[in-house]
């Protein structure tokens, strides 16, 4: 079956796309064609990949918008998705284009460095002791050590794209959550405070990170489980902390969110600063600060929800 891929391609400041058409061949994979392109079409099409088998991160790229690896992801897969011959592809979201489907991974390791990712171990551990711990502690934090820095999570991210100077990337909070999860690092807060420093209360919580991910991986859920750990470790006093207490508070009280007190449980007096938005809601019935909230009916089924989900770790 003939197909054609429009590749997005840049070089020195410009900007095009290329249309090339060849026959999808049987178990061709998106990095396939892109090597077949290059082999015998245009030698100066420019892309990143290594190990061709899904473990260096290097290929990722979008098809029609959506984050994969190249290198295991089949075209005829991707033809029947999207019910069409035509396929787009295009480097990552969310990161600096060097020259067509290659990308600046520069930032992004400025940024992985800024959660320390290495254990500190504890002082019991040593060079003849060991670094040991137990196969269920191990399990904790497993999952994020089988990141491949593939970046697909940081060009779904909505947060990422809306505005990345204050936020790390998704991999980032998961490699953070490693360590903090590693029964054997003995400071937490290095990997945590930068953590809540750099952005970990302004995820949107879009989940397209842990959709994504070719890995498995859950950055969305690691950044929680930071989230938790900040109340624990009683880190937990900014606006994005006191705005999921002020949240909890109320459903525990009463079962319902009062928004009127919920501007000013989380930012205090400067919440007063948002006058002109709180009356257009006002205005459109959104907030009503003058109305009593009730309490509802059921709201110690609500409560026996809240204690039952403390106990779950
Ligand atoms: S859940 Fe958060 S980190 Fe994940 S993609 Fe959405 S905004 Fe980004
Ligand atoms: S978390 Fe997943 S999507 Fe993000 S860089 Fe690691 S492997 Fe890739
Ligand atoms: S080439 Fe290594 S993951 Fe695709």
């Amino acid at each position: 079956m003939p197909i054609t891929l429009k590749i997005q391609r840049s070089l020195e400041g410009k900007q095009w796309t290329q249309d090339y058409s060849l026959e999808l061949e049987k178990g061709m994979t998106v990095l396939s064609a892109l090597i077949k392109i290059k082999e015998t079409l245009d030698p100066t099409l420019s892309f990143t990949a290594s190990c061709r088998s899904g473990i260096c991160g290097a290929c990722a790229v979008r098809v029609n918008g959506n984050a994969v690896l190249a290198c295991e992801t089949p075209l005829g897969d991707l033809v029947k998705r999207y019910q069409s011959e035509t396929l787009t592809i295009a480097p990552l979201a969310n990161f600096v284009v060097l020259r067509d489907l290659i990308v600046d991974w520069k930032p992004k390791y400025t940024n992985l460095k800024k959660i320390k990712p290495a254990l500190q171990p504890k002082d019991e551990f040593s060079a003849a002791a060991g670094c040991k711990q137990s196969p269920a502690d191990f399990k904790k934090y497993q999952k994020n050590s089988e990141c491949i820095l593939c970046g697909s999570c940081v060009s779904e991210c909505s947060k990422s794209t809306a505005n990345s100077n204050d936020f790390l990337e998704p991999f980032v909070f998961a490699k953070a959550q490693k360590f903090v999860a590693d029964s054997r690092d003995k400071d937490v807060l290095a990997h945590l405070d930068p953590a809540v420093k750099e952005g970990l209360w302004k995820c949107f919580n879009c989940q397209q990170c842990a959709a994504k991910c070719p890995k498995g991986l859950n950055p969305a859920e690691d950044i929680e489980k930071l989230r938790i750990m900040t109340f624990k470790k009683k880190m937990s006093s900014n606006a994005g902390s006191d705005h999921a207490q002020a949240f909890y508070d109320d459903i525990r009280d009463t079962g319902r969110l009062d928004e009127t007190k919920l501007g000013f449980k989380t930012e205090g007096v400067k919440s007063a600063l948002r006058v002109p938005f709180a009356y257009r809601l006002m205005k459109t019935g959104k907030l009503a600060p003058f109305e009593k909230t009730e309490v509802i009916p059921e709201i110690e089924k609500v409560r026996t929800i809240l204690s039952a989900a403390k106990e779950v770790k």
